[in-house]
């Protein structure tokens, strides 16, 4: 089979022997397959697949038609749409996913859109409904609202009937991710609007109750002082720094939490709740149209170079997706 290849910080498109099948696993035929930040880090020698995926495919989620079921394996049958999140393997024609993490692909939902929801839809209602307890009527602020994960918060949060802030760097994408659901700033706006000034934070929909950061420490004072008493604040990206200093009275006087969560290395039990918990609560929104996943290009397989490169210059809106 085909699939990208990232060897020695070299990215192509090789070919490689079909997965084998093991206990309880599914072999999927690929038909989508998204790019995540974690594929930018592996192709720059980075972020390595845990144990027990394909230390050399990268790719953390796909969506696909079931080729073939292993010994033990009952969730699903051959030619089911079916959708997931994995350690490294996705972008490829075919892979074996564990049945427990797969999902059925909601009716209505095209299967190159498909594989691009699991890994930030999962990320995103994770992060802030089952840590950080988003409840309806409160405030969420998102962090880097135009990509995957960002998209993904703004849309589920407005769908329980929280109030939603992003901040979102091109210009260009402010109106789209608007109508997502996000009152949208810059991140000068927000900046600006943190610097204690009880009535500058709340002109832009502040204080929060969660906050999603999705872009790295150098928001990190401005969300101490943007969070609402007894917030919580999500740290899921570092892209633009992982390290800053934090004013631990402020964040004791706030009764504040600062939580930190990655997806790729859970074992598979946690893997497997995640998944049941996107099959009660978010896919049934998908079926209704209320959620989307907001593509912004696709690239078949064999020009996965020119879609990592495309990915790594930023200013999209949503998922990049290589196709079969
Ligand atoms: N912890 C986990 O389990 C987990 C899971 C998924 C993703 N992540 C991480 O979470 C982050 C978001 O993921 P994603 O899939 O949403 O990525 P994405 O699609 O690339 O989106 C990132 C967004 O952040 C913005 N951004 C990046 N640097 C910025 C800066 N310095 N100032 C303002 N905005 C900035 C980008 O804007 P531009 O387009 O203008 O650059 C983009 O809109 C990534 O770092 C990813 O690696 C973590």
């Amino acid at each position: 089979m085909r699939a990208v290849t990232i060897r020695e910080k070299v990215l192509s498109v090789d070919d490689h022997p079909e997965p084998a099948l093991g206990h309880g696993q599914v072999l999927v035929q690929v038909a989508a397959a998204g790019l995540n930040g974690a594929d930018m880090m592996q192709r720059r020698g980075h972020y390595p697949a845990p144990l027990g995926s394909p230390p050399d495919i990268p790719g953390l989620e796909l969506a696909g038609t079931v080729a073939a079921v292993g010994p033990g394996a009952t969730r699903f049958n051959v030619g089911d749409r079916v959708m997931g999140i994995v350690g490294g393997g996705g972008q490829a024609q075919l892979a074996v996913v564990h049945e427990r993490i797969l999902m059925p692909v909601p009716q209505g939902l095209d299967l190159v859109a498909a594989g691009g929801l699991p890994e930030v839809f999962t990320t995103a209602h994770d992060a802030i409904f089952t840590q950080g307890g988003l409840r309806s009527g409160e405030r969420l602020l998102v962090h880097g609202g135009a990509g995957g994960v960002g998209t993904a918060a703004i849309q589920l949060a407005t769908v329980a009937g929280a109030e939603v802030t992003a901040t979102v760097r091109n210009p260009d994408h402010h109106d789209a991710v608007a109508a997502l659901g996000a009152s949208v700033f810059s991140p000068e706006q927000f900046i600006e609007a943190t610097t204690g000034d009880p009535q500058s934070l709340a002109a832009i929909g502040g204080p929060f109750d969660v906050i999603i950061e999705l872009v790295g420490a150098v928001n990190l004072a401005g969300n101490l002082m943007a969070v609402n008493v007894n917030g919580r604040i999500s740290i899921i990206g570092t892209s633009a720094g992982a390290k800053g200093e934090i004013n631990l009275g402020l964040l004791m006087m706030k009764r504040a939490r600062i939580y930190g969560s990655t997806l790729r290395a859970r074992p598979l039990e946690e893997k497997a709740l995640t998944a049941r918990a996107m099959e009660k609560m978010v896919l049934p929104h998908f079926a209704t149209g209320a959620l989307t996943v907001p593509v912004a290009e696709t690239f078949p397989l064999e020009e996965a170079v020119a879609a990592y490169d495309r990915f790594a210059a930023g200013g999209k809106l949503g998922k990049i997706l290589l196709t079969n």
